[in-house]
């Protein structure tokens, strides 16, 4: 028998074709809840999901021949991988392969957010727009600005790389030890950085230590005139601490690629003009996607040959 795999969203017909010669594919693209996400996975060996599936003990128990859940994310806060490790399964994620693309959204987001372009381009759309004027629409230029990068692993660092086209300096905050800094790098902690910075953009994982990383405290601290940026996930920023930090003017504007409870947008966000709102895009490129896809699968093929994942997720990744 073909060993069992399941999948839980649509795939580009390249990464199904290669999943197909190693397994039996049960495609699940017709919205899966958990009770029926939990009905597909009996008899599976491998599970292929995505950042919207939960993958708890209760899932993995419901799938007692996984062998591995191939997550087509890097994050993977979506998985208990405490269990997965438990129960012998192999959690894997796709870090690398959409790392430019995150990054050039972060640049776009930055862009977009410090020169007004999304509420610029709602202003003509409501036919409101009079024409030039020497003082219409003022944002603020980039050039000689600090940029506080805050999390120092590969998207962070890919962001960083970009920014001398733009003229900014780069500082990070991150948790990682002081040997892990690259030579050039101006490390500082958090608190610094949020003192000092211009533009405030987040690539950290979400862990119970990054939850609400980003609160009333952390704003406070901001600058009047900067900037936050989050395209690493929705709950490291309390939406409701950044809501009151735009109402009482304790920083000029914010751009969110990702949101605390995803699809919904805390309603304060949604009627401010100084905030773009982009609904989790960062890594949607058709490049990036399928590329991530297609790791996914080849983390399939490998642990279902007896051999260990290419990117595996593992306690130690978690801890550190
Ligand atoms: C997307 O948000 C990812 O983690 O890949």
């Amino acid at each position: 028998m073909p060993p069992s795999i399941l999948v839980t969203t649509r795939i580009p017909s390249s990464v199904l074709a290669r999943l197909e010669l190693v397994g039996q594919v049960d495609l699940a693209t017709d919205g899966l809840t958990p009770a029926t996400l939990r009905e597909r996975l009996s008899g599976k060996r491998a599970l292929v999901c995505v950042m919207t599936d939960c993958i708890d003990a209760t899932a993995l128990d419901a799938g007692p021949e996984l062998e591995i859940v191939a997550n087509i994310a890097v994050g993977y806060d979506n998985i208990d991988v405490a269990a997965a490790s438990s129960r012998g399964v192999f959690v894997t994620n796709t870090p690398g392969v959409l790392t430019d693309a995150v990054a050039e959204l972060t640049w776009g987001l930055i862009l977009s957010v410090t020169r007004r372009t999304a509420e610029g381009d709602r202003l003509i759309r409501r036919d409101v727009w009079k024409g030039w004027a020497l003082d219409f629409m003022l944002g603020m230029e980039l050039s000689g600005k600090q940029l506080g990068i805050v999390g120092a692993g590969r998207i962070g660092r890919a962001v960083a790389a970009r920014a001398s086209a733009f003229g900014m300096e780069v500082v990070f905050a991150s948790r990682s030890r002081e040997r892990d800094t690259a030579p050039g790098e101006i490390r500082m902690p958090l608190d610094q950085l949020l003192v000092t910075s211009d533009v405030v953009s987040l690539h950290v994982p979400l862990t119970s230590e990054t939850r609400h990383l980003i609160d009333r405290r952390a704003l406070a601290r901001m600058k009047r005139s900067a900037y936050l940026i989050n395209t690493a996930r929705g709950p490291v920023v309390d939406e409701t601490a950044l809501d009151w930090a735009l109402e009482e003017r304790l920083i000029a504007g914010a751009a969110l690629d990702v949101f605390e409870r995803e699809p919904e947008v805390h309603p304060g966000l949604l009627q401010r003009p100084n905030v773009v709102l982009v609904p989790h895009l960062g890594s949607a490129t058709h490049e990036t996607r399928t590329a991530m896809a297609d790791l996914a699968a080849r983390n399939v093929e490998v642990v279902l040959a007896g051999q260990p994942p290419l990117t595996p997720v593992t306690q130690a990744s978690i801890r550190s």
